[in-house]
């Protein structure tokens, strides 16, 4: 298994093209399990997903978001409503269960990407989701064009053992390596 999780790990890039394919119900379900079997604060499981595959919908959405002609896009929520707690723990446990449906994705050989920069409160009106409700991201999946290359971005820079060590002169990623914008790739 160690092996295969590494794999799974490595391989998930971000995919900005995909080609017409649809991607089956049950493996959407698939990746909805994944997403669901990741921790989160005291367990309350504050994720929502809206699974959007009809076509004219996922127009829609991309004039508010990024086009990447993904067959299949899910916005992530929050319903914090039992959390009796302030502050923003909802992202975390958003963001662990986003992770794990990228790495299930690339498990079944899918292609996805996380998408932060988008009109929330127009996607919020185009898709019906109360006030109350956290618009958190949206993530596209489906089946890529082309496939990268796996990429462990191991830096030993980023690594403190015990202590951290605010002498250390760490070359940290600027914006300007992200170059014009996303690549559609
Ligand atoms: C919180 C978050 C927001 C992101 N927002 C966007 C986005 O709006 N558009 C986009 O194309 N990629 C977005 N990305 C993807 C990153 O650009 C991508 O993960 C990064 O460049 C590393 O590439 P990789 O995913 O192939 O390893 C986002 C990733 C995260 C974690």
């Amino acid at each position: 298994m160690e092996e295969k999780v590494f794999e799974a790990i490595f391989a998930r890039r971000s995919i900005r093209k995909y080609g017409d394919r649809e991607v089956e119900k049950e493996k959407i379900i698939k990746l909805l399990k994944a997403g669901m079997a990741a921790p989160s604060a005291c367990n309350l499981q504050p994720w929502e997903f809206i699974v959007v595959t009809e076509k004219e919908l996922i127009k829609k959405l991309e004039e508010k978001a990024p086009r990447y002609n993904a067959p299949v896009a899910m916005i992530v929520c929050a319903n914090t409503k039992n959390i009796p707690w302030e502050g923003s723990d909802w992202k975390i446990d958003c963001s662990a269960a986003v992770e794990n449906m990228m790495i299930a994705a690339a498990a079944m050989g899918m292609g996805s990407v996380w998408v932060g920069m988008f009109d929330r409160e127009a996607v919020r009106k185009l898709f019906n989701i109360p006030e109350d409700i956290h618009v958190m991201s949206v993530v596209y999946f489906g089946y890529p064009v082309r496939a990268k290359s796996p990429a462990t971005k191991y830096n030993e820079e980023a690594i403190y053992w015990q202590k951290y060590d605010p002498s250390r002169n760490r070359s940290l990623r600027t914006m300007d390596m992200l170059g014009d914008g996303y690549q559609e790739d």
